[in-house]
């Protein structure tokens, strides 16, 4: 590291900056999470970045994705290596709160393993509030039936809303799912299934697959329908929908402390892997 004494501006970032967040992201050494190009071609709408700059250089960056509104992730972050980091973040960080405060964000979560940005979150008032754990299995094994009398459909546009409230009433508000992307979902590949008892819609499914690899992605049953079967069968439903592509390996993840899917998932077959990772959060003030 070596001083500069060019003065430090700090800025939201635009479409035109999306090169330097991805160079910098791949270069310096304290860097962390991921940056798409899709992601960053929605700089300014669905994701937001702050800029750190010395003269002309961009020497620091946080990038968000805002699609889930009110709560944001942090979806990456990097300082440049000459940089001291513990100085920039003081810059960076206050920055980005208010960037994200403007844009109607309460929450900001961030789910990694990058040591330094760990440790730097922790000290700007992020907790460890669940670790996310990922399973993976193949496309034989063992198999559920489910409940016999729940009809499993692809969802329909007109069937986005009642989607939206099985999530809402599924998953605490960090791990909502966001209505742009059940819209996504159910324009491409994805395939967005929904489960009816008695024609009252009662869950839904979630799942994708490029080349070999698929992903069920969502799952979830309204809490007074559960343990009725009623997740095996949307499970198994999606291990169908995949098995008729080419996929050949399954992926998931879950919150450290949802026993209830975990059960479920290693039922299925599905062997746990990698590392959990921490899963952090910050409640935004004002
Ligand atoms: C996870 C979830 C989809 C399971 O749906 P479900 O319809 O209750 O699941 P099933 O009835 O098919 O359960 C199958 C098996 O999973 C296990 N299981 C399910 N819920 C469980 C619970 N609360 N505690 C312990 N084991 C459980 C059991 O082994 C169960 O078999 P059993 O009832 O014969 O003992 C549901 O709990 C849910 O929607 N949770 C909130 C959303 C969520 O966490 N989604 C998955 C994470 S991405």
């Amino acid at each position: 590291m070596h001083e500069t004494t060019q003065e430090l501006t700090i800025r939201a970032a635009t479409r035109s900056d999306r090169l330097a967040i991805c160079t910098l992201l791949q270069q310096a050494w304290h860097s962390g999470g991921t940056a798409r190009w899709d992601q960053l071609d929605a700089l300014e709408a669905d994701c937001g970045a702050v800029l750190v700059c010395r003269g002309t250089q961009t020497v620091g960056f946080c990038l968000f994705d805002l699609r889930a509104a009110p709560v944001a992730r942090l979806s990456a972050a990097a300082i440049a290596d000459r940089e001291n980091v513990g100085s920039i973040w003081k810059e960076l960080w206050p920055a980005s709160e208010q960037h994200l405060r403007e844009r109607g964000i309460r929450f900001v979560h961030y789910i990694g393993e990058a040591p330094w940005l760990l440790e730097v979150l922790q000290e700007h008032g992020f907790q460890q509030v669940n670790t996310l754990i990922s399973y993976e299995r193949t496309l034989e094994g063992p198999e559920l039936s489910g409940h016999p009398h729940v009809r499993v459909r692809p969802a329909r546009p007109e069937d986005l809303s009642t989607v939206e409230q099985i999530d809402a009433a599924s998953f605490p508000l960090l791990w909502r799912y966001p209505r742009a992307m059940l819209e996504a979902a159910l324009r491409s590949n994805p395939h967005l299934a929904i489960a009816e008892l008695d024609r009252r819609p009662v869950g839904y499914a979630l799942s994708t697959f490029e080349g070999e690899e698929g992903q069920v992605v969502r799952l979830a049953v309204l809490p007074e329908y559960r343990r009725q079967a009623i997740g095996s069968r949307l499970l198994m439903e999606a291990l169908s929908h995949l098995r008729r592509g080419r996929v050949r390996r399954l992926s998931l993840n879950t919150q450290g402390d949802n026993t209830a899917a975990q059960k479920l998932y290693e039922r299925f077959g599905f062997r746990r892997i990698g590392d959990e990772l921490p899963v952090l959060e910050k409640a935004l003030e004002g």
